[in-house]
């Protein structure tokens, strides 16, 4: 028998509580190729007076993000990201994005570079004009090869093993790394496809959420299902217009045939967080961030922050008229345009 394969997961909200449950169940199913601990880095909480760690732990149910589904034993919460991924070569990515960058600086020096990462974050960092995948600012900073994993998946649906596809997108010359992480989540509940396109799939699952946030303004406008379709529609040609211009290798067929492209995007605008709080906020009148408060407890809101990120990318590189739809969302989230004044440029 080779070397087993250690596994950390890095991140444990509502995503990451639900994918840990399926890694901890697959590395019980194949003995042979994984260890049995999977490790899961819990950004430590008070819940009661008690810590978010140990009831994990003791109860084996992530209380706060991923209530009333049970989480395998052999997954094993850990306060500190670095204690959690130490001697661990399948590191995955599974946090918010507002938290990648610190967390990847406390691990750097502390994983070495032949382990293989996976980001499950659906997000862009945008920095002096530049636009980056989060697989990409993993490999910078731990310099190690990162996949990225995106898909139609609603957290919650998947914990109850409701059917869902997702798809591993992978470095060229890297289908090695996808073969272990598909090992590691396929079940025949949730189907993992596989498509050498990091970056596709990575920007899939990030600009779809800005299209969620229009989607969301046209449901509380109560525009309607044809109104809602025609912003699907226009939102993926943005989201596949942008990734071909500004990334290299980015392939078509991922925005209109997996799952992390037009199956994302149909999901997200009609389940999802980012409509809700869309929809909520034409209806209440209310900011995001008190959105975010109320409604998702705790749970990030990534389609605002988003719209923001690639506004001002846009900006920078002069191209913001050539992007309407991602430029009316921004507008409305954060410039005071009204939400009925959506479609107008469109
Ligand atoms: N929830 C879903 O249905 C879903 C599905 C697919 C992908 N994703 C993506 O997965 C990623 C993780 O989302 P999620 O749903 O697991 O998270 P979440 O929004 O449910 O939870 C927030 C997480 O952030 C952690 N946190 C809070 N403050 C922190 C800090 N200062 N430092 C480090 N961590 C901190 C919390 O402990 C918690 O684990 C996101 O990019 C999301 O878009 C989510």
């Amino acid at each position: 028998m080779g070397q087993r394969h250690r596994v950390a997961i890095i991140g444990s909200g509502n995503w990451g509580s639900a994918i840990a449950r399926i890694a901890g169940q697959n590395v019980k199913r194949y003995p042979d190729t994984f260890e049995e601990k999977v490790g899961m880095y819990v950004y430590q909480e008070k819940i009661d007076g008690r810590n978010l760690t140990e009831i994990i732990n003791e109860e084996h149910e992530n209380v706060k993000y991923l209530p009333g589904i049970k989480l395998p034993e052999n997954v094993v919460a850990n306060a500190s990201a670095s204690e959690t991924a130490k001697g661990a070569d399948l590191l995955v990515f599974v946090l918010p994005h507002q938290f990648i960058q610190g967390v990847c600086t406390e691990l750097k020096g502390k994983v070495p570079s032949n382990v293989r990462a996976i980001s499950m974050i659906k997000g862009v960092e945008v920095k002096d004009g530049d636009i980056r995948i989060f697989a990409d600012v993993i490999e910078h900073i731990l310099g190690c090869k990162c996949s990225a994993l995106s898909g139609a998946n609603i957290a919650n649906e998947v914990a109850e093993d409701k059917f869902s596809e997702t798809t591993i997108g992978y470095r060229a010359g890297d289908v090695e790394s996808a073969e272990l992480f598909h090992k590691l989540f396929d079940t025949p509940q949730f189907r993992v496809g596989m498509i050498e396109d990091v970056a596709g799939v990575s920007l899939c699952g990030a600009l779809k959420n800005v299209v969620a946030i229009a989607a969301g303004f046209c449901d509380g406008l109560g525009w309607g299902d044809n109104a809602k379709a025609a912003i699907m529609r226009i939102g993926l040609m943005e989201m596949k217009r942008f990734s071909e211009e500004f990334f290299d290798g980015v392939k078509a067929e991922t925005f209109t045939e997996t799952s992390a492209g037009v199956a994302d995007l149909i999901t997200t605008c009609f389940g999802g967080r980012n409509r809700r709080c869309a929809e909520a906020f034409v209806k209440t009148g209310k900011p995001f961030a008190v959105l975010e408060k109320e409604l998702l407890k705790g749970q990030k809101l990534q389609g605002t922050e988003t719209a923001r990120e690639v506004h001002a990318f846009l900006k920078a590189r002069g191209k913001v008229d050539d992007y309407p739809l991602f430029r009316a969302v921004y507008s409305i989230a954060y410039d005071g345009v009204k939400p009925q004044d959506l479609t107008n440029k469109l």
